[in-house]
């Protein structure tokens, strides 16, 4: 028995609630509460097509057989899943409009149909002539690739029950519809459920399904982060759509580690794998200028070079500014403070401003000692060498503490021909094998000054 129901749910992170709300109690977003109407089920129904009398086994029953993964071919994408697709798992690829999601999907298609296998291609957004284009610029696509537009949830249940294929992409969940829910395409209830019949299709069936989401901020489409809880693994794929470089992190990953990310440039001809990102990221960096220094950041298994630029000028009001873009604002002035009260600078009365050059984001503290350095160079106005990095994170008594994996942030650093890198003094022992660079051991930030 079904009764219908009146109830709100938050647009960013699905929320439910029985009243109106003006911020999100969950994740804290502002007038993102829309008004729904709902089937209360008298019993659960998610995952109906599994058996009525379920029989618990112990660990030992279950076969394992050998895991049935594909590697697709595109090295920085297979890395991100944790060595290839998982057979019958359900992929969220997330991203604002326009980052090049149906791009690297018709990619996937266009490699996995290569090896062999069937792919069904469902696009609710665009027309078949629109995806040829794309086609076009990508490359050769062959016959195994079947292009569907279609919307209506059932009927594509249907298409791929007929047509068995190895891999599926639902471009994207926001258009889909199940009949049997009342509200609109793209509102929480009619995602959550369409998301729910494809893990269904997904498991029963073995198809590797890839569903693509779209981030909104504003607007009464539900964002991926209402479902990430049900899919198997999280892909984001972030970047500044005016650079071509973009970036594929993963959030989650029920067959494999997370945090992994690839780096892809968007060309003409559809997007290419960048195999040395820090190369990439170094890119431009200006040479012997004050308040720029290179850090290295490990993003997943994989060491990570980056520029760090500050800006630090007077302030012309009473009241200082401090911003930074590709890093945590309060991280800098938790830094500031830390610069202030252990070197005595006076930096009060100053605006202090951070880039990571590349606009890639980066959270780890390691960077911390690259931000300190790259401040205080443009503070007094002194460039660092440029062939030095450095890293580590710095604690409130301006200590420099340990980092993980120092040996291959160092190794990166000689990579790219860097000829000195300053490191935590506890991590020395780490990198006693490591020639071809001079690595200099900090206590603290004070230790760290005596270097310019
Ligand atoms: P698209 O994959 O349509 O983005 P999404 O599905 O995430 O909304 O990519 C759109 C952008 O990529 C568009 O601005 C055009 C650009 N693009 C290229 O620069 N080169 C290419 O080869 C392709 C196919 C797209
Ligand atoms: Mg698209």
């Amino acid at each position: 028995m079904a009764k219908k129901d009146l109830v709100y749910f938050c647009n960013e992170c699905g929320y439910e609630s029985a009243k109106w709300m003006g911020q999100c109690p969950a994740c804290k977003s502002w007038n993102t509460f829309v008004e729904e109407k709902v089937e209360k089920r008298t019993h659960s129904s998610g995952m109906s097509g599994m058996a009525n009398d379920p029989k618990p086994v112990s660990l030992g029953e279950i076969d394992m057989g050998e895991e049935d993964r594909v590697l697709i071919g595109i090295n920085e994408l297979d890395r991100v899943l944790g060595g290839g697709i998982v057979r019958g798992s359900l992929t969220l690829v997330g991203g604002d409009p326009g980052i090049g999601k149906s791009t690297l999907l018709l990619q996937v298609c266009r490699q996995l149909s290569a090896k062999g296998m069937n792919v069904l291609y469902v696009s609710g957004e665009e027309s078949l002539k629109q995806i040829k284009l794309r086609a076009s610029r990508i490359g050769d696509m062959n016959d195994r690739i079947k292009l569907l537009c279609e919307t209506n949830l059932g009927d594509i249940e249907n298409v791929i029950k007929k047509m068995k294929p190895d891999m599926a992409v639902i471009d994207s969940i926001q258009t889909m519809y199940d009949e049997n829910v009342g509200s609109a395409p793209g509102s929480v209830s009619q995602v959550r459920e369409a998301t729910g019949v494809l893990m269904r299709i997904a498991k029963e069936m073995g198809v590797s399904i890839f569903i693509v989401g779209h981030v909104t901020k504003e607007g009464t489409v539900a964002g991926p982060r209402v479902l990430e809880h049900m899919v198997d693994t999280v892909l984001y794929f972030e970047g500044d759509r005016h650079a071509s470089y973009r970036i594929l992190r993963g959030v989650k990953n029920r067959f494999g580690s997370t945090d992994e990310i690839g780096v892809f440039e968007m060309k003409n001809d559809g997007l290419s794998e960048v195999a040395n990102p820090s190369e990439f990221m170094l890119n431009g960096k200006p040479e012997n200028s004050s308040g720029s220094i290179v850090s290295c950041s490990l993003e997943g298994t994989r060491p990570i070079l980056v520029e760090i630029q500050a800006l630090v000028s007077r302030t012309s009001f009473g009241f200082p500014r401090r911003q930074s873009a590709g890093s945590d604002t309060n991280r800098l002035n938790l830094l500031m403070a830390v610069l202030e009260k252990r070197l005595n600078m006076p930096l009060s009365d100053q605006d202090a401003y951070v880039n990571i050059a590349g606009g890639i984001k980066i959270t780890e503290p390691a960077i911390d000692l690259g931000i300190v350095m790259a401040v205080v160079s443009s503070y007094r106005n002194r460039p660092i060498d440029d062939r030095m990095a450095a890293f580590g994170e710095v604690g409130l008594s301006g200590e420099v503490r340990a980092v993980s994996q120092v040996a291959a942030r160092v190794g990166e650093a000689a990579k790219l021909g860097f000829t000195t890198c300053v490191v935590p003094t506890v991590c020395m022992d780490a990198i006693k094998g490591i020639k071809g660079i001079k690595v200099i051991g900090v206590r603290n930030i004070s230790e760290a000054m005596e270097l310019f």
